[in-house]
C-alpha cells in the first residue's frame, strides 16, 4: 500500500514537485536535526509528567504527526522555530488512532512509554508496506516479557498492551531493530529492576535518545554498544535536549554535492555519523574535505562504480541506497547494491530507468550501468528515500520533471525546496 495524502488533521491533501533541469548548484546549505532521533524522543516525554524541552526539531510531516498523537493522549505541546515544549502531566486516553499510524508508522514508538507510564495502552497497528515488511514482533516479545499482556487485534487493526507493572528483564534481540532497541530502552526506565539489552541497534539516533533518557533521570550503561543497562525508576523528570544532526538529510545533500557541476558545502553536520558514506563516495574517487561540522566534495581525478551493501550502523544506511543509486547512473561503469534491511526499497529503480537510467534489479541487489544521459519524465515517488532520489535525478535530468506523490518528500526533509532552490534549483511544489 503507498500511502499518497498529507494528513492535516482534518483533510487529506498531496502535491507535486516539479523540476527544471538540469541546474548547478552553488552554495551552503544547513542540516536540520535529525527525524529518527526527534521521533522516539518526543515519544519518550510520555516517561513523564513535567515539561520536556526538544530544541533542533525538523519541521517534517512526521513530526507533526507525533505531536498530534502525543495531543491526542493528553499533552500539551508547543513546537514554534523548531523548538517542542511537551508536557504530558496526565494520560488523558492512552489511544494511538489508526488516522496517526497510517500516515507515520513512528507511532509505534508510543507503545513503550504509554505502556510503562500509564500501564495501558493502544495503539494502532503501523499501516502499509511501501519498502517491505516492518515487523514489530521484537518489540512486542521484549514487552510481554516485561510482563505485559498484549493482544493483536488484526481484525481491529490494534495492539492493546496492559501491565501494573513491568519488571526487568535480560532480552537478547533476535536481530537488529532501531526503534525496537528504542522502545523497550524506553519501557525499562519505569520498570522495576534492571534490565540488559543486547544486541541493541547502535545507530546514533539510539544513543541520541539514551543521553535524552539520562538528562530526565534515567540511569543507563553502555550507550552506543551493543549491549544496554537499565535501572528502572519510580519516574522520570523533565529535561532539555539538543537533538543531533540528520545524518541521512547531510549524506543526501553530499551526493547531490557528487554531481558534475555542483559546489555545495553541507553545514552543521556531524561527519563522525557519516563513515560509511564517507568511504563509499571515496572509493568512487571523490575527495571529501571536512572542515569541522561542515563537508564538501572535489571532483578531480577518474571516477568508478563500487559495489555496496546496506547494513544496521555503522554499515551503509539503508535510508541513503536510493539516493546513491541516482548518483551511480552517472558514473561510468557498473555498480551495484544489495538491500540488506528492507526487502522492497528498489520501487525508485523503476521510475529512475523512466528518467533513462539503465538499472536492473536481481532479487535484493540493484545493478546500475552508469553513465547515462537522464531526460526529465513523469514518475512517481513511492516512500520518503525514493522521493530524495528522484529530486537528485531531476535536478541533472534535461528538461521538466514532475514527481507524483511529494507528501512522502515532507514526511521527512525540512525546507527541501526551498534550500535547493536558494543554491540554484529550479523546484516548484503544486497543490493537487
Ligand atoms: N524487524 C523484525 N522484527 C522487529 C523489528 C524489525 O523482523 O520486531 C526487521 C524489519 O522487518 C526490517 C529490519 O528488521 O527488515 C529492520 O527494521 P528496524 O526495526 O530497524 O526499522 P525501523 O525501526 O522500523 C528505523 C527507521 C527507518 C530506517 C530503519 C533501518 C525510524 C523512525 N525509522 O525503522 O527510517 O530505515 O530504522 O535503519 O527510526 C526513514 O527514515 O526513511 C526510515 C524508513
Amino acid at each position: 500500500m503507498i500511502r499518497e495524502n498529507l494528513y492535516n488533521g482534518s483533510s487529506m491533501i498531496n502535491y507535486r514537485i516539479v523540476l527544471k533541469g538540469p541546474t548547478e548548484l552553488k552554495g551552503e546549505i544547513s542540516i536540520s536535526g535529525a527525524k529518527n532521533a526527534s521521533l522516539p524522543e518526543l515519544a519518550a516525554s510520555i516517561l513523564s509528567g513535567e515539561r520536556c524541552i526538544l530544541e533542533r526539531v525538523p519541521e517534517v510531516e512526521d513530526i507533526k504527526t507525533m505531536i498530534e498523537a502525543l495531543k491526542n493522549i493528553g499533552a500539551s505541546v508547543t513546537f514554534e522555530s523548531n523548538r517542542a515544549i511537551i508536557n504530558m502531566k496526565r494520560v488523558v486516553s492512552p489511544v494511538v488512532k489508526r488516522e496517526i499510524s497510517e500516515t507515520s508508522r513512528a507511532s509505534i514508538l508510543i507503545l513503550g512509554p504509554l505502556l510503562a507510564r500509564n500501564g495501558y495502552a493502544k495503539v494502532a497497528l503501523p499501516g502499509g508496506c511501501d519498502i517491505g515488511d516492518r515487523n514489530i514482533n521484537f518489540h512486542l516479545d521484549g514487552l510481554r516479557k516485561m510482563g505485559a499482556r498484549i493482544e493483536t487485534e488484526s481484525e481491529k487493526g490494534y495492539i492493546v498492551a496492559e501491565a501494573k507493572f513491568l519488571s526487568g528483564i535480560d532480552f537478547v534481540f533476535p536481530g537488529k531493530t532501531v526503534t525496537g532497541t528504542e522502545n523497550l530502552l524506553m519501557a525499562a526506565t519505569l520498570a522495576e529492576g534492571k534490565t540488559v539489552l543486547k544486541n541493541c541497534a547502535v545507530e546514533p539516533e539510539v544513543s541520541d535518545l539514551a543521553d535524552f533518557l539520562i538528562a530526565m533521570g534515567a540511569e543507563i550503561k553502555g550507550v552506543g554498544t551493543e549491549t544496554l543497562e537499565i535501572k528502572g525508576k519510580s519516574g522520570l523528570h523533565g529535561a532539555t535536549h539538543h537533538v543531533i544532526p540528520d545524518r541521512i538529510e547531510a549524506g543526501t545533500y553530499l551526493i547531490a554535492a557528487c554531481f558534475k557541476g555542483n559546489d555545495i558545502i553541507i553545514k552543521d553536520c556531524n561527519p563522525g555519523h557519516m563513515g560509511s558514506i564517507l568511504n563509499i563516495l571515496r572509493r568512487m574517487g571523490f575527495k571529501i574535505k571536512l572542515d569541522g561540522g561542515s563537508m564538501s566534495v572535489e571532483r578531480s581525478g577518474p571516477l568508478k562504480g563500487v559495489d555496496v551493501e546496506t547494513e544496521p550502523y555503522p554499515g551503509f544506511p539503508t535510508d541513503l541506497q536510493a539516493q546513491l543509486t541516482a548518483l551511480m547512473t552517472q558514473i561510468d561503469g557498473l555498480s551495484s547494491i544489495s538491500e540488506n534491511i528492507f526487502n522492497n526499497r528498489f520501487r525508485h529503480a523503476v521510475e529512475l530507468n523512466k528518467l533513462g537510467a539503465n538499472i536492473e534489479i536481481s532479487g535484493n541487489r540493484s545493478i546500475i550501468k552508469g553513465g547515462t544521459k537522464l531526460k526529465g519524465s513523469y514518475v512517481m515517488t513511492t516512500d520518503l528515500r525514493a522521493s530524495a532520489s528522484l529530486v537528485l535525478a531531476g535536478l541533472i535530468a534535461q528538461g521538466e520533471t514532475i514527481i507524483e506523490n511529494a507528501y512522502q518528500l515532507f514526511r521527512g526533509y525540512e525546507n527541501m525546496q526551498k534550500k535547493l532552490n536558494q543554491i540554484g534549483a529550479n523546484i516548484d511544489i503544486i497543490e493537487v
